[in-house]
């Protein structure tokens, strides 16, 4: 699907798909649960699923002679630290607005972790006041003016490298992908988790799987808790992709599952259950899931196992998107374990 699209590789190649075993017999046994280990991409600054987006957009912005890459999140964002990695490798400048999504206990939150990362590797790290929100942000408007003002060239990537032309085109090789790997296994999964906020992830791979049918198989559990608007990104960045990648059929709202129940209690904060599921994972398969996003996928797919949302039977295929990084902004959430 995506053979005509250039591709800058930045990742090691197919990710691995283990089986979670003792995670699995613990919920009872009923379910196969597999993991995509997307959090082991690349050697790029610890990796994750910016990276196959990146891919994709990468290629434009070197066209486009553009000498600095500006994007934005939040202050732990995992996606500022993949746009700060990816500069240092093209040979970019990059300048990164960190706005205050999310309310901390943290005294070195603004220190540690993603954002350490990213000044590290030489980004123009900004901090700004303003609230969480996926959709494009004044303050992006305003250090992409900056660049310009400044004799810069900027090459604009939006929160998540999500609303760009060609950011859902990443994930739809991931189903690309899967079908190849399911192919070598002998079996296909029945149902993909994956973590959905700005909302490309979820819909490149909607795309993907819509060649063979399992649009409506891929669950996003939203981590934004302002699913409406996610929902409504992640449809139109779905629209989108399939034009460009000829999918030859119109998805519609319904091929879009968002379960809204793990957000809780606001973007970027764990509930006590979220917390439960990354120890639980941690434990039991040694497989690090963050407080922010993959924590609260982790947390849903134990419940909707737990809840028998899944057929007995059913393979189910946890793509873990990365973020461990962000931990270290939780030191007093896990403070003893
Ligand atoms: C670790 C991790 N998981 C999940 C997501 C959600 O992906 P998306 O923003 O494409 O919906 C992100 C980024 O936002 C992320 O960094």
């Amino acid at each position: 699907m995506l053979d005509k699209f250039e591709r800058y590789p930045l990742t090691f190649g197919p990710t691995p798909i283990e089986k979670l075993e003792r995670l699995g017999a613990h919920l009872g046994g009923k379910v196969e649960i597999y993991a995509k280990r997307e959090d082991c991409n690349s050697g790029l600054a610890f990796g994750g699923n910016k990276l196959r987006k990146l891919e994709y957009i990468v290629p434009d912005a070197i066209a486009s002679n553009a000498d600095t890459l500006v994007t934005i999140g939040g202050v732990q964002s995992n996606h500022t630290r993949m746009v700060a990695a990816v500069a240092a490798k093209i040979g970019m400048k990059c300048r990164l607005v960190q706005e205050s999504w999310v309310p901390h206990e943290d005294a070195v939150y603004d220190r540690v972790g993603n954002i350490m990362l990213s000044r590290i590797m030489g980004a123009d790290v900004q901090l700004v006041d303003r609230g969480f929100d996926i959709g494009i942000r004044e303050s992006w408007q305003e250090a992409i003016d900056d660049v310009k003002a400044k004799g810069g060239k900027p090459y604009a990537i939006p929160a998540g490298a999500s609303v760009h032309k060609y950011g859902g085109l990443g994930y739809v090789g991931f189903a690309e992908e899967v079908r190849a790997q399911e192919a070598q296994l002998g079996f296909r999964f029945d149902y993909v988790v994956v973590c959905t906020v700005t909302g490309s992830t979820h819909a490149g791979m909607l795309v993907g799987f819509a060649k063979d049918g399992r649009e409506r198989r891929v669950l996003g559990i939203d981590a934004s808790a302002t699913p409406a608007q996610t929902k409504a990104q992640v449809l139109d960045i779905a629209r989108n992709t399939a034009t460009l990648v000829e999918l030859g059929r119109e998805l519609s709202a319904d091929d879009v599952v968002l379960i809204e129940d793990y957000a809780y209690p606001i973007y970027g904060v764990p509930s006590e259950e979220t917390k439960e599921a990354i120890r639980l994972c941690a434990r039991l398969e040694g497989m690090i899931t963050d407080p922010v996003y993959e924590g609260k996928s982790m947390q849903g797919m134990i419940d909707l196992v737990q809840k028998d949302y899944f057929p007995a039977g059913s393979r189910v295929l946890y793509a873990h998107l990365g973020g461990a990084p962000a931990l270290n902004g939780y030191g007093y959430a896990f403070r003893n374990g």
